[in-house]
């Protein structure tokens, strides 16, 4: 297999997991080589060059010196939320195919001009959103497209953690997650981005009609820990909302970072003839995000998602039926066994290298550009909502969606200036 020549910007926390997935990969015979880094703060960056093995001159602070070089096949976004549009349509526009973390960015303006970046330098894209690239998400897909719910009527998508914003209950993390201007927004863009993408890409994309929402920041603080992170204008620690699409579907949205409750119920899909629930939806990247003998980075168990599929038969009998949807080992489900060529759909990291080697097309790809986008387009209806204190059609979230992605970055090198197109709705 020919070589795939990597380079990665920003080596905090998400890095460390590109890194894992790529040395698992490489365990399978995929020819993965990181070239070059680039991260603002030195010391990390110097430490991050000595644990991967990187030689000094392969280092950078400043991120458009390595879009200098011209032997880099690809290049990996990993620098917060509202640096995501700004980095990687620079990355783009150097002439590099660009892998960015989620969220796409914190607006949905940022989000179109990110999508449009594609056709405007003739690259390739693609985002994280680890909860699509899984056996739960393809089994619903597929048992909706076949008409197993029936109709489908309501969608609930939610996600929650006790005490747990990260960069502030969760010191570990970076505290860039509760920044207003980096992190930018709470639970809805963070963890909520995984639950959103995943049902309306189980649902085949259906088109917003309005959006009613509210976010808040209520949950308990301390000035101690205002003080360590930096942070005195919270971000919000809670986003709900109600959305009507196209055909007759509404969602309710419920994320939360920081409740006191232990559980809330996960993500389900209601449909005339049946219904799905979605239990242990996948936010951690799967087995391959698991280096050997490790734990997952950023802390938690590798999830096992699952599906429970409530119906009713012809004769009007109910079933339940409990599908184990793990990947246990990227060669444990059967379905890998029938059909190696799954392995492509199983990982974020996996699918976008086999879309750069040519095994994918943009036919055959999960399209996690357009998903995405059409996720910040939701979200930013429950931002709207909440802000306007009435419910949001989606015309109104075109027309009223601003760019924020940063333009100026001020780095311990003097600023940086971002040159990206303007929101055009
Ligand atoms: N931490 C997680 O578990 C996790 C999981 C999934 C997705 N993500 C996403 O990944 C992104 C990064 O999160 P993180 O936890 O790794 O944050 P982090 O703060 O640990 O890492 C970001 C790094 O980017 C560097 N950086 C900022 N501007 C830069 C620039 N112009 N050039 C080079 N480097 C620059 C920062 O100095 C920092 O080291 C976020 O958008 C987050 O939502 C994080």
């Amino acid at each position: 297999m020919k070589e795939l020549r990597i380079a990665i910007i920003g080596c905090g926390m998400i890095s460390h997991r590109h890194m894992t997935v790529i040395n698992n990969l490489n365990k399978r015979g995929q020819n993965l080589k990181v070239v070059a880094a680039a991260e603002i703060d030195k010391e990390k960056l110097e430490e991050w060059g000595k644990q991967y093995g990187l030689a000094e001159e392969n280092l950078y602070q400043d991120f458009r010196e390595m879009l200098k070089r011209d032997d880099i096949d690809e290049v990996e976004v990993c620098v917060h939320n509202n640096l995501h549009t700004s980095v990687a349509t620079a990355v783009m526009a150097a002439g590099f195919p660009c892998y960015s973390e989620k969220p796409m960015a914190a607006s949905y303006a940022d989000a179109k001009i990110l999508y449009d970046a594609q056709k405007k330098y003739g690259q390739k894209l693609a985002v994280q959103i680890s909860s699509i690239y899984n056996p739960q998400t393809r089994i619903a897909k597929e048992m909706v497209e076949k008409g197993k719910l029936g109709k489908v009527y309501h969608v609930r998508s939610v996600g929650h953690r006790r005490q747990g914003r990260p960069g502030y209950d969760m010191p570990f993390f970076s505290h860039d997650f509760v920044n207003p201007k980096i992190g930018v927004h709470g639970p809805l863009f963070d963890l909520g981005i995984y639950h959103l993408a995943q049902m309306l890409y189980v649902l085949g994309m259906p088109e917003l009609e309005s959006v009613y929402g509210m976010q808040s920041c209520d949950y308990w603080r301390n000035e101690k820990i205002d003080d360590a992170v930096g942070c005195h204008t919270p971000i919000e620690d809670l986003g709900v909302g109600l959305a009507r699409f196209k055909g007759g579907i509404s969602m309710d949205i419920y994320e939360d970072w920081a409740i006191h409750m232990d559980e809330i119920g996960s993500s389900f899909i209601a449909g005339s003839l049946g219904g799905l629930k979605f239990t242990d939806v996948d936010t951690t990247g799967g087995p391959l995000a698991v280096p050997e003998g490790g734990s997952i980075v950023g802390g938690g168990f590798l999830q096992k998602p699952r599906l429970e599929w409530f119906g009713v038969d012809e004769e009007g009998r109910l079933f339940d039926n409990k599908l184990d949807c793990a990947i246990d080992d990227i060669t444990g489900m059967q379905e890998l066994a029938l059909n190696p060529e799954m392995q492509m759909y199983n990982d974020n990291q996996l699918q976008w290298y086999s879309y750069l080697r040519g095994d994918l097309t943009d036919e055959t790809r999960i399209d996690s550009p357009y998903i995405a986008m059409q996720t910040a387009f939701l979200s930013e209806g429950v931002v709207l909502s909440s802000e306007l204190g009435r419910s949001v059609t989606a015309d109104e979230i075109k027309a009223m969606s601003k760019s924020i992605s940063l333009r100026e970055q001020e780095t311990p090198f003097g600023t940086i200036k971002y040159d990206f197109d303007e929101y055009k709705g």
